[in-house]
C-alpha cells in the first residue's frame, strides 16, 4: 500500500496511526528476521554459554503493565537470537532438521499476517491446503485417489494413520469405535520392525496399544525389517507399521516383499516415512522405497527434508473414507464440508501450514525437489568419504542422507561428539547403533553447500584429534 492509498483508506487520524504502527512493527520484525537468516551461515551453530545464560532476561514475573511493542521485539531479538541453535546456516546436522527454504520462510511471514484458521473457514487456506495435499501425494508417488492432511508433525501423522487403520479394521468386523468405543472391541495384533522409531511407538500407545501387544520383527545390518522373518500369519485384525528411512541409517523396509501379503490377508499397513518417504521424489533414489505406495497409510514431515518451517507433518490415507471415519467431528456451529481440514485430522483449529509447503513446491517444482534430495544424498556420501579418509569408522552403508560414524572407542566417540557440539563450527547428535556409541549426521538443511560439508568434516576430525590429545 502506498502512503496515499493508506491515507485514503484511513480517514480518521487514530485509525491511520494504528495502521502505520502495525506496518512499522511487521516491517521491523521482518527486518530483524532478515538479518538473522542473512547472518546464519556465520554464526556459531551452537549458542555460547554466555548467550544461553543471558536468557535469564526473559525469566521475570508476569509484568503488571505493558511496554512499547518495538521494545518487546528488540528484547526478543537481543536475547533470543544469540541463544538459538542455528539450524538454517548449512552446518547443522542434528536430528533430521530441514533448515527453512527461503521462500517457505518468507511465505510463513505473510501467512502469519493472514492468521487463517484453516480447520474450517478460510477460503485461501483451504484452497492452498487442497493443492499442497495433491502436490505432496504426487511428489511422493502415492495413489492419486489418496487423501492427505497437514498436522503438527510425523508423530501426529503416525497417530492419525494408526487410528484410521484401527478404526477401519474394526469397522470391517462390524465394530464402530465412534459408537461402541474401544473397550470390548475385537483385539488387534500389532507388528513393527525392531528398529521402529520412538514416534511410532508413542503413537501406538496413544492409540491404545500397549507394549505387550506389539510384536517386533528382526532387522538386518542396515536396520531394515528382514522380509524372511516377517510373519506370514497376519490376519484382518493386524496393524503393521513399516518404516521409510531409519533415523540412524536411512534404510527402508522391504515394502514390496511385505505389504501385499499383509493386505491380502486383510491387515492394514502404515508407513512411518518422516523423512525417508521423500526419496520417492528423486528418480535416483526412488528404488530405495520401492513398493511403499502399496500401503494403506503414510506419515511424513514437511519440516524435515522438504525444508519448510516447523511444525508441519502430513498424513496420507489410501481411502479417504477411512480417514474421515476416524477424524470427522461435528457441532452445530462447525458445519464445514466433509473434506475440510478439521474433518481430516485431530485438530479443529489449526494454522494454515500447507501454505509453506505450497510455496516451497511452487518455487522449486518437481525437478528442484528431486535435485534437493539428490544433493543431500551426495553430500552424505561426501561426509562419509571425508570422515573415513580421516580414520573415522562409518558404521552403516550410506543409504540416503544419514551418516553413522564412530571415532575410535566408546569413550573417544562420546568425547568427540561433545567437543564437536561445543566447538561451534558444526553440530551433530549422539546415538547408539547395534550396541555401540555413535554420531549421526543428517544432511537435511536446504542451505548446506559442499563447502559446509568439507568444513564440518574437517572440524569433526579436528575435535577428534584434540580428544586424542
Ligand atoms: C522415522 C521418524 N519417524 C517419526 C519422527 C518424529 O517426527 P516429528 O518430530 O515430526 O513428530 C522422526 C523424527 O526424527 C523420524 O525420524
Amino acid at each position: 500500500m502506498t502512503t496515499t492509498q493508506l491515507t485514503q483508506a484511513h480517514t480518521h487520524p487514530a485509525s491511520l496511526a494504528r495502521a502505520r504502527e502495525r506496518i512499522g512493527l511487521i516491517t521491523e520484525a521482518a527486518r530483524r528476521a532478515g538479518s538473522y537468516v542473512a547472518s546464519a551461515a556465520h554464526r556459531p551453530v551452537a549458542p555460547s554459554a554466555e548467550a544461553v545464560a543471558a536468557l535469564d532476561a526473559f525469566r521475570t514475573s508476569l509484568p503488571t503493565t505493558g511496554r512499547e511493542p518495538r521494545e518487546v521485539l528488540a528484547e526478543l531479538d537481543a536475547f533470543g537470537s544469540p541463544a538459538t541453535t542455528v539450524v538454517n546456516g548449512g552446518r547443522y546436522f542434528g536430528f533430521v532438521t530441514g533448515g527453512t527454504d527461503p521462500t517457505a520462510g518468507a511465505a510463513s511471514i505473510l501467512a502469519g499476517a493472514w492468521d487463517q484458521n484453516v480447520g474450517g473457514g478460510s477460503p485461501t487456506g483451504q484452497a492452498i491446503d487442497a493443492v499442497a495435499c495433491a502436490w505432496v501425494i504426487e511428489a511422493l508417488g502415492l495413489p492419486s485417489t489418496a487423501v492427505a492432511a497437514f498436522n503438527g508433525g510425523a508423530t501426529v501423522a503416525n497417530l492419525t494413520g494408526i487410528i484410521a487403520g484401527r478404526d477401519a479394521l474394526l469397522a470391517r468386523r462390524g465394530w464402530s469405535v465412534a459408537e461402541q468405543g474401544l473397550q470390548g472391541a475385537p483385539r488387534l495384533r500389532v507388528v513393527v520392525g525392531e528398529e521402529v522409531h520412538a514416534s511410532a511407538l508413542k503413537a501406538l500407545r496413544l492409540a491404545g496399544f500397549g507394549e505387550e501387544q506389539i510384536e517386533r520383527v528382526p532387522t538386518d545390518g542396515t536396520g531394515a525389517v528382514r522380509a524372511d522373518a516377517f510373519p506370514t500369519d497376519t490376519d484382518d485384525l493386524t496393524v503393521v507399521l513399516l518404516q521409510a528411512g531409519n533415523v540412524n541409517t536411512g534404510a527402508s523396509d522391504p515394502f514390496g516383499a511385505v505389504i501385499p501379503g499383509v493386505r491380502e490377508r486383510g491387515g492394514w499397513v502404515h508407513v512411518d516415512g518422516a523423512f525417508g518417504l521423500w526419496a520417492a521424489a528423486s528418480a535416483t533414489h526412488r528404488h530405495r522405497v520401492a513398493g511403499v505406495d502399496l500401503a494403506d497409510s503414510w506419515a511424513t514431515d514437511a519440516h524435515k527434508w522438504l525444508s519448510v518451517p516447523y511444525d508441519s507433518g502430513i498424513v496420507v490415507v489410501r481411502d479417504g473414507e477411512d480417514l474421515h471415519r476416524a477424524m470427522a467431528g461435528d457441532a452445530a456451529y462447525l458445519r464445514f464440508a466433509a473434506d475440510a481440514p478439521m474433518n481430516r485430522g485431530i485438530q479443529i483449529s489449526q494454522r494454515a501450514r500447507a501454505i509453506e509447503t505450497w510455496a516451497m513446491l511452487a518455487t522449486h517444482g518437481r525437478d528442484g525437489l528431486a535435485a534437493l534430495i539428490d544433493r543431500h544424498c551426495e553430500q552424505a556420501r561426501r561426509f562419509s568419504s571425508a570422515l573415513a579418509a580421516g580414520g573415522a569408522e562409518i558404521l552403516a552403508p550410506v543409504e540416503l542422507n544419514q551418516v553413522l560414524v564412530a571415532f575410535g572407542d566408546e569413550r573417544e566417540t562420546d568425547a568427540t561428539i561433545a567437543a564437536i557440539q561445543a566447538e561451534g563450527t558444526t553440530w551433530a547428535g549422539a546415538t547408539a547403533w547395534k550396541g555401540r556409541r555413535a554420531m549421526r549426521i543428517s544432511v537435511s538443511d536446504s542451505a548446506t553447500t559442499d563447502d559446509d560439508v568439507d568444513a564440518s568434516a574437517e572440524a569433526m576430525l579436528r575435535c577428534w584429534r584434540a580428544v586424542r590429545g
